[in-house]
């Protein structure tokens, strides 16, 4: 008689594994304690072998070779640690910044950005590793089942999928119980609850505890990135950042390699207080959460590559690519990175950003970031053409007004109609 046997078998969805056929799985492994608790659980309850996968997207502060050792101490058959900043950078953040990429007019969707890619390094891993079925820590409550499950039941048909979160109704008590009687070491007091945090090079969120309760004022303690702006440096630091295609390639005239440049950017905007946002959104599952954003990097990346993108850019385009950019964050938010319409979109993306070349200067104090200086030879400003005492040239004064009365036209006569 197999444990398995003991997990109902409620599969809703054809990606879902057979819990009858699951013998080798993939574990997306954090190192924390869902996830350590999970490597354990799978191997009891369905009498299988774990492969761990831990995914480096430069989120700060880990220690892979702890993790490492942890999920091989946990009983793991191996344990993988890769480290894909670059492509994450190369083929997530540089597509997300041509698009100025902001779902809800506020979170710069890290999370949702990485989330893709790590599910396809788990489909990559799976296979070599011999895997029949791909098991992730995700909620059933969150936008990020959605996107690892959509890319692997997009990538790989042949995989299924399972989520114990969703499935074992433990609760943290539970979970802590479980991790005692087997040996898992536990990190942090058990006594406080942690904040649900997730992290890359982009950024870093935080939901849970008072953050759930919406007239609840950020409490200090969840900063853990960006300096309080309170605390931040009394001296503004000006900073230029310089775009080749509508991609960051120098810092202060230095150029760098794109992680890190967002490294270093990050290190300054998190100095001076910048990238907070206290952000309710529309989860794709039809809740609405609230999350506290650090992202330094992105405040201040997007606000450069945005200011420059609309000084190279026809009034036309600019009119026009706020819808493109809303709909590509839409999409990536909502989990179809492979869907072809994001890549259509992105052809457009690249194709206006061909000229997003130049240099954009930003001042850092005390929580905010503005632009105060721009340069790019391909700007569509002439200033002797913009300027209150120069005329002529490619512009004559004189023929405003009857710009103004063939622009007003139609206006001017709805108008009159209506308000006989
Ligand atoms: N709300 C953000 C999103 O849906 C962040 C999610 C953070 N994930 C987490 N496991 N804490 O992309």
């Amino acid at each position: 008689m197999s444990a398995a046997r003991e997990i109902p078998d409620q599969r809703s969805a054809s990606y879902e594994a057979d819990p009858e056929q699951i013998q080798r799985v993939l574990l997306l492994y954090s190192g924390g304690l869902d996830t350590s608790v999970m490597l354990k659980w799978i191997q009891d309850a369905y009498h299988a072998e774990v492969v761990c996968l831990t995914v480096n997207l430069g989120q700060p502060g880990e220690d892979y070779d702890v993790i490492r050792g942890k999920a091989l101490a946990l009983g793991a058959l191996e344990c993988h640690v890769v480290d894909a900043r670059e492509r994450f950078a190369r083929g997530f953040l540089a597509p997300a910044i041509k698009a100025n990429a902001l779902y809800g007019g506020g979170y710069p969707l890290f999370t949702a950005l990485g989330r893709p890619l790590i599910a396809q390094l788990a489909v990559e891993q799976a296979r070599a590793s011999g895997c029949d079925t791909i098991a992730h820590g995700c909620t059933g409550k969150g936008n990020d089942q959605v996107r690892i499950e959509a890319t692997v039941a997009t990538l790989a048909p042949e995989l299924g999928v399972i989520a114990p979160v969703r499935s074992w109704r433990m609760g943290r008590e539970e979970e802590i119980a479980y991790a005692r009687e087997h040996g898992i070491p536990i990190k942090q007091g058990t006594e406080v609850v942690p904040y649900s945090i997730d992290d890359n090079l982009w950024g870093r969120s935080s939901e849970g505890r008072w953050i759930e309760d919406l007239a609840h004022a950020p409490e200090d303690d969840v900063f853990q990135l960006v300096t309080r702006p309170e605390e931040a440096p009394n001296e503004p630091q000006n900073v230029e950042l310089t775009f080749e295609s509508g991609i960051p390639v120098a810092l202060d005239g230095e150029r760098l390699e794109l992680v890190e440049l967002i490294e270093a950017v990050a290190q300054v905007g998190a100095r001076h207080g910048v990238g907070i946002i206290d952000h309710v959104e529309d989860r794709i599952v039809g809740l609405k959460v609230r999350d506290i954003y650090e992202a330094p990097a992105a405040a201040i990346v997007l606000a450069a590559h945005h200011e420059l993108e609309r000084l190279v850019c026809t009034i036309h385009q600019n009119q026009f690519k706020p819808q493109l950019d809303r709909q590509w964050a839409y999409l990536v938010y909502a989990g179809l990175w492979w869907e072809p319409l994001r890549e259509d979109l992105d052809a457009y993306m690249d194709h206006v950003n061909e000229r997003v070349t130049g240099t954009i200067g930003l001042k850092l104090y005390k929580g905010h970031v503005r632009v105060t200086t721009r340069s790019s030879p391909e700007a569509v400003y002439d200033a002797s053409l913009a300027s209150f005492s120069e005329s002529g040239g490619l512009f004559s004064q004189a023929a405003s007004p009857g710009f103004i009365e063939l622009f007003s036209l139609q206006s001017r006569m709805a108008w009159r109609l209506h308000n006989r």
